[in-house]
């Protein structure tokens, strides 16, 4: 494998190619351990290149066995290899020319899954983003694209199934009872768009006839056996296809559109032209084995890949400090779709709460950076949450302040200018600005400077002036290369509330730019004055998380009451809701780290039940708001020298007065929310199944606890009603009798499913308390554990450090000297795995000084072990300095 040769990479060293790739034409003869490729790529030097320069291909863990110059073979002293190259010289100096680059390469032995590997005796790819140059010697770069002709040779009875991008030219057999099949893709593209699956599988067709009438072949491959798991995924592309003509006006190109899932996969899926290859947790699905949340993200990526055919494939990135420009907005896309789908309120909250969750740690971290970074030694740690959630984000912004219509033209344009191209943010961000007649420089910054902004704001009302002042002050954290930032330009949008609950229209507003129900901060102190407002209003601010940013605003209770009870977005109810109780959660953390029982507020378990109980809102909302913060959100709050037992048992003492006080709300939600006849996967039913789920959740507090969960368990009838029973009972009742007995039939019962098992695997690795850890090493030599798996391996080693915040953080360092092992182990193996798991500790520093102390010395560990991957040492060495 390749260990660690990484060379910064610098935005600022961006030049093209000195080569035109005119055309690639592909030849595989596929076998397991020796695949012979046949690649001849036609180049031209580039107007204006020294006739000197030489061709520079990349290359990864290559045999070459043949190089050949417009037929010849080219002689050992006209080129140079070297395990990451290959150049050629004395090129022809305007003539375009063939080179003929003929490799070999062992799939089976491909255990990084980049490149060219098997999977259950499946022949499949993975090329984003540098993993082209594992197939063949390339110029593997996103700015060079070319029209690709691909034939595949294999084994027939082996492999029926033979698969590449584009359209379908023809096939037939070949000698030896091998068959052929030949692809082509008239759409230029880079290399890390290239696909390729042989094997036999089975196969779900349907068809989609496009706004121009073009009827388009739909194909889903999965194993065989598994054809009808595919249906909603199939269901989900058909809609992500018309959305995506709905609403960006953007039609589908080929005359076909595939998608293969497969059980070894790095991530989650892959927009490869016209063959998608996806994990297949992100496709299977059936109501007896797949959770609400499982039918939810399924419809979330298949959208997303698709929608990347025009937002990354027919305008892809200029080069890889680009990727925020594809995955930013296709995560913008696939959440509007979602929210068109579903509901838009609470769609926004899960989003909210997982951009909370997941991209505010790394940006208060060791391992910030911006949106479109400047700098990377390894662009697989990249793929973060926050070139994908926050560069949605910013994507989002940008519609907020130019509105609906203005975004719409610039997206619009943005497509019509760069259709073909390799663009850049740059180019994104002057489509809005030409489109729209404004100039968003400072709101560019966005892109540019790291670090989750804090606004801080307060109010005062004047009842003699009939005014209403808000003063707002932005400051952004210093982030690893970024000690000064300059002011941002960020987008809030707010509601006045009148004391009877009805939204209050001031008669003008000073300080800065207002447009609609948005207050544009550009400054870094600023003052709106709100005039005649005739009696004290409740702001409402950064309402549906419109900047996402970090709000110190200190409001009583009952103005967070009269938010919760009367705003109009549901979103800012939420958000109302969750203030009120992030006051609770803290001090009981601080109570339980010295020892003293904690109080949780009245006012607080009042307005939490009031919205519980509320018929007039969807269950899903309710049950959003039941999910008080989590433990990481808390230790989020709390900034520092944290204890995770006492945030753990803080938090456990808040969930039990709420339970108690609430025992008759949740009774008659557990009762009244059982959805009724066969199971349908929609965002209605799903939404009373988690409402239901969390008032058992509260129910399991009180006596006869563990009898309700075990009772949940047996009489569940779906997925979702089943793992959250058994979570409950696993979570709650550890040692309990009953839990074993469930596990050990739940197990039973799902024993051949594999993506059943995972879950079985994670509810375990959750289990809170010191003891985790012992369950976890048991695990690791449990018969149904796939040390090669990448779902078990991130479902018990992924699950244990990322979501058993007071297993993973044990005082004595044991967690973390278990982590370290693991990563020592898997990274020879798979290296994006490791580096993946490893960002776990990426808020190590956060902890109080006994655990942080004892996450150094696992981090110095890992650090002093002989050939790490790239990847995994450049996390180490950003985690450490
Ligand atoms: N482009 C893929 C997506 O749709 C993800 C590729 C991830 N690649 C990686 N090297 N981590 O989001
Ligand atoms: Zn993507």
């Amino acid at each position: 494998m390749r260990t660690d040769t990484g060379q910064i990479v610098h935005l600022a060293d961006y030049r093209p190619t000195d080569f035109v790739l005119e055309r690639v034409d592909l030849t595989f003869e596929l076998d397991p351990r020796a695949t012979r490729l046949e690649s001849r790529l036609i180049f031209h030097r580039r107007e204006g290149v020294d006739a000197k320069a030489p061709l520079v291909l990349d290359g990864d863990e290559l045999t070459l066995t043949e190089l050949r110059l417009d037929q010849n073979e080219l002689p050992a002293g006209q080129y140079d290899l070297s395990p990451s190259s290959l150049v050629i010289r004395d090129l022809p100096e305007t003539a375009p020319f063939e080179v003929t680059v003929i490799t070999t390469i062992n799939p089976e032995e491909n255990t990084q899954l980049m490149g060219l590997y098997r999977t259950n005796g499946v022949y499949c790819t993975q090329c984003e983003a540098e993993g082209f140059r594992r197939i063949t010697y390339f110029p593997d770069r996103p700015d060079v694209l070319a029209p690709f002709t691909v034939t595949i040779i294999a084994d027939k009875a082996a492999n029926p199934v033979l698969l590449s991008n584009g359209n379908f030219l023809g096939g037939g057999n070949y000698d030896e009872g091998r068959h052929f099949a030949a692809w082509f893709d008239p759409f230029p593209k880079p290399s890390y768009l290239f696909a390729l699956v042989a094997g036999d599988l089975g196969v779900v067709e349907d068809t989609f006839t496009t706004m121009s009438d073009r009827e388009v072949k739909l194909k889903i491959y999965v194993e065989h056996g598994k054809e009808a798991r595919a249906s909603y995924a199939m269901d989900a592309l058909k809609r992500s296809m018309k959305w995506d003509e709905e609403v960006f006006g953007r039609e589908y190109d080929l005359d076909i559109f595939m998608i293969v899932a497969v059980s070894d996969f790095n991530m989650g899926a892959m927009e490869n032209k016209g063959l998608n290859v996806f994990n297949d947790k992100y496709v299977l699905a059936d109501p007896e084995t797949a959770t609400d949340q499982d039918y939810a993200n399924i419809e979330a990526i298949i959208a997303h890949e698709y929608f990347h055919n025009w937002t990354g494939n027919r305008i892809t990135c200029r080069d890889w400090f680009q990727l925020c420009l594809k995955e930013g907005l296709t995560v913008f896309r696939d959440h509007e779709f979602s929210a068109d789908q579903r509901s838009r309120s609470v769609k926004r909250i899960a989003e909210v709460r997982h951009l909370k969750a997941e991209q505010f740690p790394e940006d208060s971290g060791p391992l910030a950076h911006p949106v479109r970074p400047t700098t990377y030694r390894e662009i697989n740690n990249f793929y973060t949450t926050t070139v994908y959630e926050k560069g949605s984000e910013v994507t989002r912004m940008i519609a907020t302040i130019l509105g609906r219509d203005g975004f719409k033209k610039g997206m619009d344009l943005y497509f019509e200018r760069h259709d073909g191209d390799a663009a850049t943010v740059e180019d994104f961000v002057k489509s809005f600005e030409d489109a729209n007649g404004r100039d968003l420089s400072q709101f560019s910054l966005w892109y540019h400077q790291a670090g989750t902004p804090l606004v801080t704001a307060s109010t005062s009302y004047d009842a003699a002036a009939k005014t209403f002042e808000l003063s707002l002050e932005q400051a952004i954290p210093a982030t690893p290369g970024q000690p000064n930032k300059q002011p941002m330009h960020i987008p809030l949008s707010f509601a006045l509330i009148a004391d009877n609950g009805s939204l209050v229209n001031a008669a003008s507003v000073s300080g800065g730019e207002v447009t609609g129900d948005v207050l544009h901060l550009t400054e870094r102190q600023q003052s709106f004055t709100f005039s005649g407002v005739g009696s004290r209003p409740v702001l409402s601010l950064n309402r549906s998380f419109s900047a996402p940013i970090n709000l110190d605003f200190k409001q009583s209770a009952d103005d967070l009451v009269q938010i919760a009870r009367h705003d109009t977005d549901l979103f800012a109810r939420w958000q109302a809701l969750t203030d009120l109780a992030l006051p609770n959660l803290l001090q009981a953390a601080r109570d339980a780290r010295e020892g003293k029982e904690t109080v949780c507020e009245k006012a607080f378990i009042n307005a939490l039940l009031e919205a519980a109980a509320d018929e007039t809102l969807e269950p899903a909302f309710r049950a959003q708001a039941l999910a008080l913060p989590s433990e990481n959100d808390v230790a989020r709050e709390l900034g520092g020298n944290n204890d995770p037992d006492a945030i753990h048992s803080g938090r456990q003492a808040i969930l039990k007065q709420i339970a108690k006080a609430g025992a008759e709300v949740f009774g008659k939600l557990f009762e009244s929310m059982k959805t009724q006849g066969t199971f349908t996967p929609d965002a209605a039913s799903a939404g009373k199944r988690a409402l239901r789920n969390s008032a058992l959740g509260y129910l399991a507090l009180l006596d006869g606890g563990a009898e309700r969960a075990a009772s949940a368990f047996a009489a569940a009838d779906n997925m979702t009603d089943m793992v959250h029973a058994l979570t409950v009972l696993a979570h709650r009742f550890p040692d309990d009798a009953k839990t074993a007995e469930a596990l050990g039939a739940f197990l039973k019962r799902f024993e051949a499913n594999a993506l059943v098992l995972d879950k079985w695997f994670a509810i375990q690795a959750t289990i809170p308390g010191a003891s985790a850890l012992s369950r976890v090493k048991a695990l690791l030599e449990d018969p149904h554990y796939a040390p090669n798996n990448p779902n078990r391996v991130r479902s018990l080693v992924g699950s244990f450090a990322f979501a058993n915040p007071t297993g993973f953080h044990r005082a004595d360092g044991e967690g973390y000297r278990f982590l370290a092992s693991q990563i020592i182990g898997i990274d020879p193996r798979n290296p994006q795995l490791a580096a993946r798991i490893l960002t776990s500790m990426r808020s190590w520093r956060s902890m109080e000084s006994v655990r942080a102390n004892h996450a150094r010395s696992a981090l110095v560990e890992i650090e002093r072990t002989p050939s790490l991957s790239t990847d995994v040492r450049d996390l180490i060495e950003r985690m450490l300095k």
